[in-house]
């Protein structure tokens, strides 16, 4: 049996290999894949669903082109030929032979293409192919994930809608992303707020119903000075999530911003939406409107406006998946567990002195911090060593650790970097409209009054703390004595660190 000679070029010849074995690894690779599923690494299924298929479809389409070019070489060499296509004659058994493999292998190809871009869809859906093929830009995004409340939810539910629109929107931005990954030439940090986020309507709100709302959330903070005893601070906050009684529903509360009822827009002045310039709030069933100036803002009228946009969950909870703690944040949490202990003198201070360098690369973060701490203890407090075995060792991990879970120095990601919205201690969150500068015509303010969205239910250090009767709300009291802290904002200094 043999097949007719135009498809005797080197040409075809390659091309029939190249697809066939490409094929074959392929099917090896899924086969891998199904029998060890946990062992392979992250980046087989971006070989059997990507790379290979790219080979596969080069090889099955130089076959043709092979075969054709033969033809014509064949023909201009003279061999002629009556008729303009080629006859097929199913009683020659050559011709038969390729008419079976043609028909066989188109079926097969099919099937398996089905199949295949099945495959490509669910794997270019799947949280390893958005958080681990191109590992160093997405590591600080699907680190902090693991840490967050939804690490069960998949990426593309957030970032990608359902249905073929956003399907291909999402996909020729990914291949604009692959391009400036495989160029360099993407930025650090990546941008945020990502503006072409898919509406919170669609995504937030198909799991938070927000005609569910919430009730008042008790909040603990325990915070450590950076005393030698590393005394422990607490606050106890009432959170006004909701109103105070479920009856009223979104009419009072936090999350009256987001009660159908009302609109709230504002509009930023840059691309990063964190200063803003004018807030304006309708009421959707009397048509209210009102229009919040800041009035401090002097030149009001040349201002740059960037965009002006809805109010959605987003621009509060902005860090709902990719919180990164800031140092103090993180070391106060590895005391309060233990793995820091709060004996060590110092310690709080001395981690603090250490995190705010700034630092190339994590490996030269966790060397100098271990170098740092040993050196430090070793010179102050060699007989608190000796009489501790083994404390520091665990306290320079736990920082170690810290570090690793929420300062990524080649993406440049941190909290100072991607602030998170809710709240006002460490960046102006909540404070960015609630500054008590912005005011409307007929006299409204969006206040800052400490009793509008929390009430302080407990504060003070520890086995010294103050309690309120059952409703009523504690005067703020900062664990340092001060005069100057009514008069500047929290984040002012508390973006720094102590
Ligand atoms: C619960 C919803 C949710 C999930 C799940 C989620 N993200 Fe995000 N992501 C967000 C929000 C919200 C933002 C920030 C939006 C803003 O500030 O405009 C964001 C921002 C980002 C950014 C831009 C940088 C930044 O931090 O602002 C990247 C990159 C990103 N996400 C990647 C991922 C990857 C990869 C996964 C899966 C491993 C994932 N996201 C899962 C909601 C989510
Ligand atoms: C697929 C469902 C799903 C989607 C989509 C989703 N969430 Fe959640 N979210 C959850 C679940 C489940 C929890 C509770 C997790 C727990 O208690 O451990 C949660 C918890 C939360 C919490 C409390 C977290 C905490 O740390 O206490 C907030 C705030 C939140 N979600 C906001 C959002 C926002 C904002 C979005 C949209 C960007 C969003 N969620 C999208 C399912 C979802
Ligand atoms: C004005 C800012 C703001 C907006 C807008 C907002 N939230 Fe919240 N939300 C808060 C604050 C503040 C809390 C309580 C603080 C916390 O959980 O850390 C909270 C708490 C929550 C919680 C946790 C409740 C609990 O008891 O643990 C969920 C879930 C949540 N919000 C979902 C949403 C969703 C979904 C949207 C959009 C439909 C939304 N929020 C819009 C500020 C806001
Ligand atoms: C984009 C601007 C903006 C941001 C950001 C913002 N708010 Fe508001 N908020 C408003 C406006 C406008 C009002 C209505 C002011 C008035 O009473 O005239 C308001 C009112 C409130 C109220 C009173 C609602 C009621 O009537 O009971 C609470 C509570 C509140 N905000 C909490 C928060 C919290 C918490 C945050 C941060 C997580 C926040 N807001 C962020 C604009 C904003
Ligand atoms: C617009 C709403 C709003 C106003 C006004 C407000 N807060 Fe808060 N505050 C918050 C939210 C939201 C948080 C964060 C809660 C969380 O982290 O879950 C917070 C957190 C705090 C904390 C704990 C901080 C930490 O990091 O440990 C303290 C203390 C506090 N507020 C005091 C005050 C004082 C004092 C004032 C008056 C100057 C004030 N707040 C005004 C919304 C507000
Ligand atoms: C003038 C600067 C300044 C201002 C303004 C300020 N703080 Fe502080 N705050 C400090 C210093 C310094 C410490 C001590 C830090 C330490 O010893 O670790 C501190 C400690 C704290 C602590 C306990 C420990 C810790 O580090 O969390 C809380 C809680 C706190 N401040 C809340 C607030 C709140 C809420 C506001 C706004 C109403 C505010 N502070 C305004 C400087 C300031």
């Amino acid at each position: 049996m043999r097949l007719p000679k135009s498809f005797y070029s080197w040409t075809t010849i390659s091309g029939a290999v190249l697809a066939s074995v490409s094929f074959l690894l392929i099917v090896f690779s899924i086969i891998i894949s199904l029998i060890f599923p946990d062992e392979v690494g992250d980046y087989l299924g971006l070989f059997s669903y990507i790379v290979l298929p790219v080979f596969l479809v080069i090889g099955l389409i130089l076959i043709p082109v092979g075969t054709l070019t033969k033809i014509r070489k064949d023909k201009k060499r003279k061999v002629q030929r009556e008729v303009k296509f080629p006859i097929v004659n199913l009683n020659d058994s050559s011709q038969r032979f390729v008419v079976l493999i043609f028909v066989v292998g188109t079926a097969i190809f099919l099937l398996f293409t089905s199949i295949g871009s099945y495959q490509v869809f669910h794997y270019t859906e799947s949280n390893e192919f958005c958080g681990t093929v191109c590992h160093t830009v997405m590591e600080p995004e699907y680190v902090t994930y693991h840490g967050s409340a939804h690490s069960r939810v998949r990426c593309v539910e957030c970032h990608v809608g359902s249905g073929a629109t956003w399907y291909v929107k999402s996909k020729m931005s990914g291949l604009y992303q692959v391009y400036s990954v495989l160029t360099n030439s993407y930025p650090t940090p990546i941008e945020t707020p990502v503006h072409s986020l898919r509406p919170a309507r669609e995504t937030c709100e198909k799991c938070h119903w927000p005609e569910k709302f919430y009730d008042s959330k008790l909040v603990n903070r325990k915070s450590y000075l950076s005393d030698e005893e590393n005394t422990e601070w607490n606050v106890q906050l009432l959170l006004k999530t909701a109103s105070e009684h479920k009856a009223k529903g979104l009419a009072e509360g936090i999350h009256w911003h987001i009660n159908p009822d009302v609109n709230i827009e504002y509009t930023a002045t840059s691309f990063k939406r964190d200063t803003i310039f004018e807030v304006k709030y309708t009421n959707n069933k009397t048509g209210e409107v009102r229009v919040y100036k800041d009035e401090n803002l002097e030149d009001f009228e040349d201002s740059p406006r960037h965009e002006t946009r809805t109010m959605d969950c987003v621009d509060c909870h902005n860090r709902p998946s990719h919180d990164y703690l800031s140092p103090t944040k993180f070391v106060d949490h590895s005391i309060a567990s233990g793995e820091i202990s709060q004996s060590i003198p110092e310690i709080k201070s001395v981690a603090m002195g250490i995190l705010v360098k700034e630092f190339p690369t994590t490996d030269s973060a966790m060397n100098y911090i271990a170098f740092k701490i040993n050196e430090y203890y070793g010179k102050y407090y060699d007989d608190f060593i000796a009489e501790n075995p083994g404390i520091i060792e665990n306290a320079i991990s736990a920082i170690q650790e810290g570090y690793k879970k929420n300062y990524f120095p080649l993406m440049k990601a941190n909290y100072s970097e991607y602030p998170n919205h809710i709240g006002h201690s460490e960046s102006p969150g909540c404070f960015r409209c609630h500054n008590d500068s912005f005011q409307s015509e007929d006299g409204h303010i969006i206040t800052n009054d400490c009793n509008l969205c929390h009430v302080i239910k407990a504060q003070g250090p520890a086995g010294n703390i103050e309690y309120s009767t059952s409703d009523s709300t504690l005067m703020f009291n900062h664990p340092m004595e001060m005069t100057d802290w009514k008069e500047m904002a929290c984040y002012e200094c508390h973006r720094e660190l102590y």
